[in-house]
């Protein structure tokens, strides 16, 4: 298990998927709340920062049960600490220190530098340069604008490197790592899907017992691993409920359903789409429409849960970067979208809450779900938003509407699998606009809606690129839509990037 600490760098999260891409378990916590307890550890990685250490306000972590006592490495504004607390010397630098750099000098026999080619390629961002090494300081790298790019500490096993090596641009980064945490630290690389599945199992059958759990599944990744793991550790004692807020895709919900019985889930269906779409008649404002379907789930879903005698717990499918969200140094990040996400938790169900992912990122829920025997199909699906296709629908939502763009989404999603272009994307959609534009089918003149097609590559829906997709699809899928699609006439491709538009249109 190893520590990281964070001082608030956008690239904290990336050490810890480095690591784990190591099969090497760890976590990250804030630099002011270092758990007490370190006996698990067995070795701490310090993070980079947005802070120089020569300010005031500079993040001041309590190193004293860690320095000297177990290896410690130290990233960027770590690597900036150790030297300036500790008898070195960290100044603004004169040169500009961002962006790829080639170490020019290595001190080859160390461990920490096997396996890397004298010139390796490391990324560098950082604006105050260390000037004079810390006591027992021993340079053991540099690049040419960088005399101190990495040292160790002769005496500790505690190694400091200016660079990121979690970052792509640093090409042999991850064999830095490697080379610290296995071959310096002897940290074991045992944190495999299936090992994860074994612990994670015991660990909720001790928890849970005998007790009853109700788990809300949205037919999204994170819900059904989170289920079929709850299954193999309490079987019928978990009560998975699924609702169909009448603004799925096209014959999800049946499908969807099915899929779940399919894997021996005990499931219930509720289809509540003719409750949902009528709280939300005449209503246009995004937020208003969020926070109608956010209410109306709960509703639902408490009505439902309370059928149920005595369930004690309530499971979600929370995930590790919502859990280090809010816990992290900047505090949760400012919100530009309230995201109503399926199985939030109402005040008044006093049920206990179980979160068998919270210490997953994404791939590895991915990868925790193959390893279960879930279909690749539904492991690799794009990313749908919990208010669904009532986001898609701008201004107003009437069961026509809804009736028109599951027609449009289907024909464009079914369009991307048939061409091999599905697992290309990382989310795909099709918006109705509320406008309605004229053209002309044979000897008629139509007036009828427009449909945006939207599609991106992300990695985290955080920053998102609109898809080249080939002129060929587009000119096929724009003909089936208007052919198959009554009510529809005009079909444009939306080709804003994230920033300064969002993925969604509301
Ligand atoms: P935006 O539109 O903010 O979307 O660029 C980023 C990602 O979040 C999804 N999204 C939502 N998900 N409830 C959700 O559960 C919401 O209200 C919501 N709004 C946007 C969006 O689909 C994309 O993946």
């Amino acid at each position: 298990n190893v520590l990281i600490l964070d001082f608030g760098s956008q690239y904290t999260q990336l050490i810890a998927r480095r690591v784990r891409e190591l099969n090497i378990f760890c976590e990250i916590f804030p630099y002011n709340n270092i758990p007490s307890d370190l006996s698990s550890y067995k070795a701490v990685i310090l993070g980079g920062s947005p802070f120089s250490v020569r300010a005031e306000d500079a993040p001041h972590p309590d190193l004293s049960q860690i320095r000297g006592k177990m290896p410690l490495l130290a990233v960027c504004y770590g690597a900036q600490y150790l030297a300036h607390f500790s008898g070195g010397e960290v100044a603004a630098s004169n040169t500009r220190e961002y962006g790829r750099a080639n170490l020019s000098f290595i001190k080859e026999e160390e461990l920490f530098f096997e396996g890397i080619s004298p010139n390796s390629q490391v990324w560098m961002s950082h604006s105050d340069s260390i000037k004079a090494l810390p006591t027992n300081g021993v340079k053991l790298a540099s690049t040419h604008d960088v005399e101190f790019a990495a040292y160790k500490i002769e005496g500790e096993t505690t190694y400091a490197i200016q660079y990121h090596p979690e970052v792509y641009h640093s090409t042999e980064g991850k064999q830095m790592l490697e080379n610290f945490l296995v071959k310096i630290a002897h940290v074991p690389q045992n944190f495999t899907p299936n090992a994860f599945v074994e612990e994670i199992v015991a660990e909720m059958k001790a928890k849970i017992g005998n007790d009853k759990v109700v788990l809300g599944l949205s037919g999204g990744v994170d819900s059904t691993v989170a289920a079929v793991l709850l299954n193999k550790a309490i079987g019928e004692n978990l009560y998975c409920i699924f609702v169909n807020n009448g603004l799925l895709r096209k014959n999800e919900f049946e499908n969807v359903l099915n899929q779940y019985k399919g894997m021996g889930l005990n499931v219930k269906g509720v289809d509540a789409g003719e409750r949902f779409l009528s709280e939300l008649a005449g209503v246009s404002d995004p937020e208003t429409k969020r926070k109608i379907i956010g209410r109306v789930f709960i509703e639902v879903f408490d009505d439902e849960s309370h059928l149920l005698e005595d369930v004690k717990w309530l499971a979600q499918g929370t995930i590790y970067p919502d859990v280090i969200e809010s816990v992290s140094v900047k505090g949760p990040s400012a919100t530009i979208k309230s995201h109503h996400n399926v199985g939030g938790l109402p005040d008044f169900m006093k049920l206990q809450v179980v979160e068998p992912l919270r210490m997953l990122f994404k791939d590895e829920v991915r990868r925790v779900g193959a390893s279960l025997g879930i279909d690749p199909e539904l492991l690799g699906r794009h990313p749908f938003p919990g208010p669904g296709l009532s986001i898609r629908i701008l201004g107003d939502i009437t069961p026509e509407k809804v009736r028109i763009l599951q027609e449009v989404d289907s024909v464009f999603i079914e369009g991307l699998k048939s061409w091999g272009l599905y697992d290309k994307v990382w989310q795909a959609g099709a918006i109705l606009l509320p406008v309605n534009s004229v053209g002309v089918m044979g000897d008629e003149r139509t007036y009828e809606k427009v449909v945006a097609l939207r599609a991106v590559e992300s990695t985290d829906g955080m920053t998102a690129d609109w898809v080249h997709l080939p002129y060929d699809f587009l000119m096929k899928v724009s003909n089936d839509i208007i052919n198959k699609v009554r009510g529809v006439n005009r079909v444009v491709y939306d080709i804003s990037s994230k920033p300064p538009a969002t993925i969604e249109w509301e």
